[in-house]
């Protein structure tokens, strides 16, 4: 496969950084992003271009800095979607704001970017887009409803985007991680809404802290999943001579999550099988 260039957002640690230097090993270009560039000087001098991108800015602005990015190297071949953080608290705890900047980030940051970078790919009728999810992507698990709610809205946009855009060329990789050691649970990335309600308090003081023991002891080593997502857009290594699946679950808590929540859906569809579809018009023939 020729030399690619990889968009990143988010490299100032965690997934971002790691892909940075995985990418830059195995020969291909990356233009690393952050909102704050001072944390990615490293990035740059390991060899990456480096620009600043808070994907929560304007369209136009993030239009201006993709532009910046493109002529970098004379274009993008893939895009990876990776800027994110997490909100946790109860329902009845989360600000309206909270969850405005929740979303902000993790959903319409993503289309931003996404729509940035579009036009370019389908013009050169070629490119990958990558898009980092998680295994809260397909479970809601409790006091994380923000970002469980963010994450389920990007797999159903996504899914929508790759259906429209694969008539162009264009490749749509869903990667859904599960627990991995980055400075997602870190005191100053993790946001938390201590609950003001004492029905709530306990359990979701049990979860925060939960959290907090988390922090850099999760089961994931990222530099193998890294390595892992490089394969899948490269079509190397464990992906080599194989048809690349849209969505790619990642990590052992993902496996079992995932598995057990298909083996439930399976079997409340055979269980109310007949009172699920029995609700069509009498005169609704399925050939309609
Ligand atoms: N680690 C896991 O267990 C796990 C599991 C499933 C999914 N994920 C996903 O993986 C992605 C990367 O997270 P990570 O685990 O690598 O955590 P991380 O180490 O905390 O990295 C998150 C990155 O996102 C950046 N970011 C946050 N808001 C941003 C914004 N408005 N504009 C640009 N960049 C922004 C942060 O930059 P600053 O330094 O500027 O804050 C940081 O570089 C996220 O989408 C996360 O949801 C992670």
């Amino acid at each position: 496969m020729t030399q690619l260039v990889w968009l990143i957002t988010g490299c100032s640690s965690g997934f971002g950084e790691l892909l940075t230097h995985h990418i830059l090993s195995r020969g291909d270009l990356v233009i690393a992003t952050a909102r704050t560039l001072s944390k990615i000087a490293h990035l740059s001098q390991a060899g990456a271009a480096t620009l600043e991108l808070d994907v929560t800015h304007p369209q136009q602005a993030i239009n201006d800095t993709v532009a910046q990015a493109i002529a970098i190297y004379g274009r993008i071949d893939v895009v990876v979607n990776n800027a994110g953080y997490v909100t946790s608290g109860a329902w009845e705890d989360i600000e309206y704001e909270q969850l405005l900047a929740q979303f902000d980030t993790n959903v319409f940051g993503v289309v931003k970017v996404t729509r940035a970078v579009l036009p370019h790919l389908r013009e050169k009728k070629s490119g990958t887009m990558v898009f980092i999810s998680s295994l809260s992507g397909w479970c809601g698990h409790p006091f994380v409803g923000p970002y469980a709610g963010s994450k389920f809205a990007l797999e159903g946009m996504v899914e929508s985007l790759s259906r429209e855009t694969e008539v162009f060329g264009i490749k749509t990789l869903l990667v859904e991680p599960g627990r991995f050691r980055t400075m997602l649970l870190s005191p100053d990335n993790l946001h938390t809404a201590p609950s003001k309600i004492s029905d709530y308090d306990k359990a979701s003081k049990a979860h925060v802290d939960g959290l907090a023991q988390e922090d850099r002891m999760q089961p994931g080593d990222t530099q193998k999943a890294v390595k892992i997502i490089v394969d899948l857009v490269r079509k190397e290594g464990c992906a080599e001579g194989r048809e690349v699946p849209f969505r790619f679950p990642l990590g052992t808590d993902c496996y079992e999550s995932i598995k057990e929540k298909c083996e439930e859906t399976l079997h409340l569809l055979k269980d109310w099988n007949q009172v699920i579809n029995s609700t069509d018009h009498e005169n609704h023939s399925n050939s309609n």
